[in-house]
Parts: C-alpha cells; structure tokens; sequence
C-alpha cells in the first residue's frame, strides 16, 4: 500500500491539532506536510479573532513559505485542521487551491472546542469536488491525548 500523506495546520508546534498529525503519522506512517503562512498571526485572543474572522469573511487565500512540489504519489491525504469559524483556517484552502485533488481520498480530522466539524467536511466536498471526501472526525482539544488510540485506529480503518 502507498504512504498516505499528513497534511496539517496549526498555529502551536505543540497544540493539540500538531499532536493528532504526529499520532496519525505514528499510527499509519506517511509524510508529514506542515502548511506555514508568510503571515505571522496575532499571539493576542482578541486580535487573533478579529484578524482571522476577517480573513474568513473575505474568503482570504494568505500565503504560504512552501508548498509540496508534487502529490501524485499519495492516494489517501489527512486534513488536519483546528476548527476555526465552523470551518478550515484559510491557509489551508491556499494549500487546497494549489493542487487537484483528482481520486484522491480525504480524510478530514479537526479539533475544536465544542463546535464538531462544523461545516467543514462539506465545505471540503466543494472545493475537492473530482475528490473522495470522507466523512470528518472531529475532537475538543481537550481530549486529544486521551484519545490516542482511537485516532490511530480511526486512521488505520480509512487508509482501506
Ligand atoms: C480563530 C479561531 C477560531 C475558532 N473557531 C472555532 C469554532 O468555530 N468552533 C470551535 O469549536 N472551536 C473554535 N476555535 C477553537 C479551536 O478549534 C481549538 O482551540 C483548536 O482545536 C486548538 O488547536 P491547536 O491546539 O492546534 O491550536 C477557534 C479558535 C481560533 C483561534
């Protein structure tokens, strides 16, 4: 079987979103990608908020420091993605905008703090339309660590 990829973005290099990449890439191996913007966003709540509501509202695409230069030998991607604003922070659609994701298979996974995937397994399915998008799994931040096991096994049963 080929090596899935890990895709994932998180403001923290030790968060939980960044812990649940590490655990997957443990659980199935594959390559890790870390999408990085240009951008540094506000270390302040408030202006974080502010700053990234408005980049949603815009539908922002921010930059990113680099991108893969080729992912056509990976049939089955992870997303892994805090839940920001119900949906993917929007670098990761700069990082989606880049490729096609033509028959390749998605497995979304996101952290929250209570809000589930919102609508982001759907808002998935349009911007890969010619993808497999599978259904998300999403998890408080919170429970990250102790849910170890089932993420692995939760990512083992969609590599199939
Ligand atoms: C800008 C921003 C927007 C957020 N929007 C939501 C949301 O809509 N629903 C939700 O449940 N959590 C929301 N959260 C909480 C994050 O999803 C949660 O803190 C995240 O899982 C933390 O991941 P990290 O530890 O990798 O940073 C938001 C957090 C930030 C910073």
């Amino acid at each position: 079987m080929k090596k899935p990829l890990i895709v994932y973005f998180s403001l923290s290099d030790n968060g939980s979103t960044s812990k649940v990449a590490s655990f997957i890439s443990d659980g199935v191996g594959g390559d890790l990608f870390r999408i990085v913007p240009k951008k540094d966003y506000s270390k302040d709540d408030n202006e974080l908020l502010i700053e990234t509501k408005k980049e949603y509202q815009d539908a922002a695409r921010p930059e990113l420091l680099s991108f893969l230069d080729d992912i056509s030998n990976y049939d089955v991607i992870f997303f892994v993605y805090p839940l920001w604003w119900n949906t993917l922070p929007m670098p990761f659609f700069t990082f989606i905008d880049h490729y096609d994701f033509k028959d390749k298979k998605i497995v979304p996974f996101c952290t929250n703090q209570g809000g589930g995937i919102g609508f982001s397994a759907r808002e998935l399915r349009n911007v890969c339309s010619n993808a497999q998008v599978m259904s998300g799994y999403g998890i408080n931040a919170s429970e990250v660590e102790q849910e170890r096991d089932n993420i692995i096994k939760w990512a083992i049963e969609n590599l199939e």
